[in-house]
Order: structure tokens, then sequence, then C-alpha cells
């Protein structure tokens, strides 16, 4: 995919103060940070503006603080980590109101290649109703804006959106520009066979994605909870299993959908079953396709995964969202880890499209075997359904 905005490298950035939105909304355990993603993703951005000799100043959210200042939700741990990784302190602003006295007078005390850390943006209730007001505070500290953050390229937010409009120069970094090469080329242009694994619970939550998917790959795998209404509106007994009895039709419509388009869909052939939805119910493997009355599927069968695996050892290119069971119990991983086994042994293109499969692929230790992990989980998938996305949208056109 061509990207037809400005980067930062058509920029003059030396001696500039350059506001930067980036996703550091991170998984925190007390003040550690248990997936690094997201802070990895933003270096090569941050590195090369410290090195142009920019004013950096660093911007995101993290979590729902629901517009009030919730210290188990302060920036202060990322800016921490980041003075580490980056070798040079973070200076952090900790100011309730974010944009507040002691942002000011950090910018104030800026020298070239410095790097100021605001805090949390969803502190203010503004941010998320895209409010012109507190737009124009952010806009303030800077002339530059950069937005880096994919991941919450999808929210129309003040530090995502309104920003651009009070502000004379928006432009992309090296972690937008990346994830839409990938994304945007393993959708748009892609090595075929074109493999897309779908999993996750609901129907609901990718309902587009199926949709706007049918129209440009080779095979479509679909597992995890969701794959029940697509195999109860076959008219199989799916026992107690998670079923969107309002989206069967829907299921209906993709399964014609995929058979006109000659797209190869693929559903569980087996399951892992269990009594009730808890870490310790006993796993039952299923013959086939059905699962008995009072059971329900928890995880995709060996017959399924070994059906998976083989439509991905000879794909070219693959994309992965959702997992394929209950993974977080350690008796329904099993279909998951296979799919990510796979993954990390094909010699295809793979995208892990964020969320809950970057987390397996990463927990599994296969995070550097796959060609591209998305820090997108919500963006990507709006990407994957073919939106605009509306931080993107609002950068300078080249
Ligand atoms: C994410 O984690 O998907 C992004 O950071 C966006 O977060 P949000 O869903 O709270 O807007």
């Amino acid at each position: 995919m061509k990207l037809n905005k400005k980067t930062i490298e058509d920029i003059q950035v030396c001696g500039r103060k350059v506001l930067v939105r980036c996703d550091f909304n991170v998984p925190l355990k007390g003040e550690q940070i248990t997936d690094e993603n997201r802070l990895v993703g933003a270096l090569p951005t941050i590195k090369y503006l410290m090195e142009k000799g920019a004013k950096v100043i660093l911007c995101s959210h993290l979590g729902k603080p629901k517009g009030e200042p919730k210290p188990e939700l302060s920036l202060a741990p990322v800016a921490k980590r980041l003075s580490e990784m980056l070798g040079k302190e973070v200076v952090f602003a900790a100011d309730d109101n974010v944009v507040g006295e002691n942002a000011r007078t950090a910018v104030l005390n800026m020298k070239n290649g410095d790097v100021v850390l605001l805090q949390n943006t969803r502190y203010r209730k503004e941010e998320t109703k895209n409010e012109k007001n507190y737009s124009k505070e952010l806009a303030s500290l800077a002339e530059v804006f950069v937005n880096d953050a994919f991941g919450t390229a999808h929210r129309a937010h003040c530090s995502t959106v309104g920003v651009t409009d009070f502000i004379e120069e928006s432009v992309c970094g090296y972690l937008i520009q990346k994830e839409l090469k990938f994304l945007g080329d393993s959708i748009e242009n892609p090595k075929r066979p074109f493999v897309a694994i779908l999993g996750g619970a609901k129907v609901s939550d990718k309902i587009n994605v199926i949709n706007n998917l049918l129209d440009k790959v080779d095979t479509l795998i679909i597992g995890g909870g969701m794959a029940y209404t697509f195999l109860k509106a076959m008219g199989h007994n799916v026992g107690k299993s998670l079923v969107e009895a309002e989206k069967l039709d829907y299921a209906l419509e993709m399964i014609k959908k995929a058979e006109e388009k000659g797209v190869n869909l693929l559903l569980p052939v087996d399951h892992v079953v269990g009594a009730e939805f808890s870490a310790e119910t006993e796993p039952v493997i299923t013959e086939g396709k059905d699962i008995e009355e009072g059971f329900m599927g928890l995880d995709i069968g060996p017959k399924t995964a070994k059906l998976y695996g083989d439509a991905i050892s000879s794909a070219k290119t693959v994309i992965w969202n959702g997992p394929m069971g209950v993974f977080e119990f350690a008796n329904f991983a099993k279909g998951t880890v296979s799919v990510a086994e796979a993954l990390a042994l094909s010699e295809a293109l793979t995208i892990i499209g964020g969320g809950d499969s970057a987390a397996a692929v990463n927990q599994l230790g296969f995070g550097d075997k796959m060609t591209h992990i998305s820090t997108g989980g919500g963006a990507s998938l709006e990407f994957l359904e073919g939106k605009e996305l509306p931080g993107i949208v609002a950068l300078n056109e080249k």
C-alpha cells in the first residue's frame, strides 16, 4: 500500500518542538510493563527525532481512566522504562491536567535531542470527545505533530486527530509506516496462496473483517468461539457452546459468499470440549464436528489443528487474528499453540494482527519468527475491515 501522507523524513525537525503521539497503552502488573512490543515499536521514530536534534514531546493514553487522574494509570512506569531503553532520561511531566505547569516548564527547558513524556492524555475528559480546547492546549506545546500511534489510529480523539487542526505540520512516524506497509501489502498485494485465520469469541466482533477478507483471501480459517455459530448455522449440534443466535443468518451468508468467490472456508472438524467454562473442567476430544448436549467447545481438536496447520504450511501469506480456543486455560490452549507453531515454521510472510494472538505468539516465544506483529488490536481489525483510520486520514498529504 502506498502511503500518501507526509512522514518525519519529509520535514525539518532540528531545534523544533515535536509532539509525538505514541500508543503506550501497555499491560501493567503494578509498575511492571509485562509486554514491551509497543515501546519497542515506538523507538525508531523517537531515536530518529533525537538524532536529528528535535525537542521530542511524547504523549499517549493508558487504559481507560474516564477523564480523571487515576494513579494506577499514570505513564510514570513508561517514562522510566523508556529512559532505560533510550539510554537518556525521559523527563516525566506529571500534571493531572496533562498540559500543566510541569509540562510547560519541562518543554521550556528542553535542549535539542531532549525527550519529555506527558501524563496520560485520557486524564482529561475532553480527550475522547475530541474537544477543541484540549486539542489547542496540546498543540500549543509544539510546532510539529507526529502521529506514530498505530494502535490508536482508529480513535478520533484530541491527541490523535483534533490536535492536527491547531499545529503547522502533521506527519506520520516509522511505526505507522511499517504497520501500513505490512498490513496493507498483505491485503492488497498478497503472495498467494493467501490464508487468513480468524478466531476469538464472537462473530459480531469480526463481521466486517470476515466479509472484507472473503474478497481477498484464498483460504479463510475460522476457529475460537465464533466457529460454533457457523457450525450451528450449518445444522450441527454444538451442545452448550457459545452461539450468537442473531448471527446465524449472517454465518450462512458468509458460507455462501465463500462458495461464490471460490474461497476455501475451513471450520473445525473436531473439538476439545468441557462441561463447564473453567480451567478445571475435564477436556474431552470429540469424534467429529458435533458436540454432545451438556458440553461446550473450548478449543479446536487435533484433526482440526492438523487441517489448519496444513493450510498454513502451503501458504505464502498468512494473517492471524484471534485465538483458536480459551488459551488462558492450559487444557484448552493446544489449538492456539499449534497455529502459532505452524506460523513459526512457515516460510510465508506471517502477520499477526495484534491483541490476543500477538500476546499468545510472544508468550510462546515465537515473536521473532513472525514477519510482523502488529501493535494494533482494534486498529488492525478496522484496517482489515477496509476502513480508513481517522488518525491517519488527519495527517498532511505529500
Ligand atoms: C488498544 O489497546 O487497542 C489501543 O491502545 C486503543 O485503546 P482503546 O481501545 O482503549 O481506545
